[in-house]
């Protein structure tokens, strides 16, 4: 099957195991703690430090994880196929570019990176973060915040992922649970332009049963053996 255009849409089940939290799994990441407190530019704004303090342990524990073979499996996706590729994460943690991924878009930023509230500029940022950073760009102290898109805050580059659903003929969401928009509505934008759409999960998420073909298991098994039979194809 000669397919000229994959879209591939992951979330935080494909971190999982390596050792990530997801959010919404029983005891997932938005089961401790309250996402409006330290998810929301309110919350920043109420409590910068704890915030920081929020992703500062998130960013160190980047250090300790390694990618699994559904990064990997992804990564040799982008490298062998021949047609147009894009993956579109909603992670922040640097798993897919750790597994060799470029072709690759963070819709909801990156823990790797900081943002400053004064001039806007963003940058690497791979130290811990607090009320006393300052911005590199414009030397300003005290207004860097992580650059995370925020509940309420536009995600990173949606014409280049709209450009690309309205192109693609084959969808794949993998480890997200359709929980959180504008990315669960990427499905029926793919399928609107014809696309093939298919969902690998653990479990069904709450936009199942917009996919024409739903494989369910955990990634680092369904991931490779997808990627090898798209290969082979
Ligand atoms: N393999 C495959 N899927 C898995 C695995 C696994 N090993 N473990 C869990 N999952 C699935 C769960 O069944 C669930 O459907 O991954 C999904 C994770 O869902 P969420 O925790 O809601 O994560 P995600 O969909 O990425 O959240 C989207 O919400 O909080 C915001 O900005 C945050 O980017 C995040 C967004």
């Amino acid at each position: 099957m000669i397919l000229s255009s994959i879209v591939i849409l992951t979330g935080a089940g494909i971190s999982k195991e390596s050792g990530l939290d997801t959010f919404r799994d029983k005891n997932g990441i938005w089961a401790k703690v309250d996402h409006r407190e330290l998810a929301t530019p309110e919350g920043f704004e109420h409590d910068p430090a704890r915030v920081h303090a929020f992703y500062n342990q998130r960013r160190r524990q980047l250090r300790d994880v390694q990618p699994n073979a559904a990064h990997h499996a992804l990564a040799r996706l982008e490298g062998a196929y021949k047609g147009a590729l894009l993956l579109v994460t909603q992670n922040v943690d640097d798993l897919h570019e750790s597994a060799g991924s470029r072709k690759l878009i963070h819709m909801h930023g990156e823990l790797n990176a900081g943002l400053c509230g004064a001039c806007g500029q963003r940058c690497r940022w791979k130290s811990d973060m607090s009320t006393h950073s300052q911005c590199p760009s414009c030397r300003t102290v005290g207004r860097m915040r992580p650059d995370i898109v925020w509940f309420g805050e536009m995600p990173y580059q949606m014409d280049r992922i709209y450009r690309a659903l309205g192109q693609a003929e084959l969808f794949i969401a993998i480890g997200t649970s359709g929980n959180v928009y504008p990315a669960a509505q990427f499905v029926e934008e793919a399928a609107h332009a014809g696309a093939r759409t298919v969902e690998i999960n653990l479990d069904a998420s709450e936009n199942t049963s917009h996919f024409d073909e739903v494989i369910r298991g955990p990634a680092t098994q369904a991931v490779p053996d997808f990627v090898e039979r798209l290969l082979g194809a």
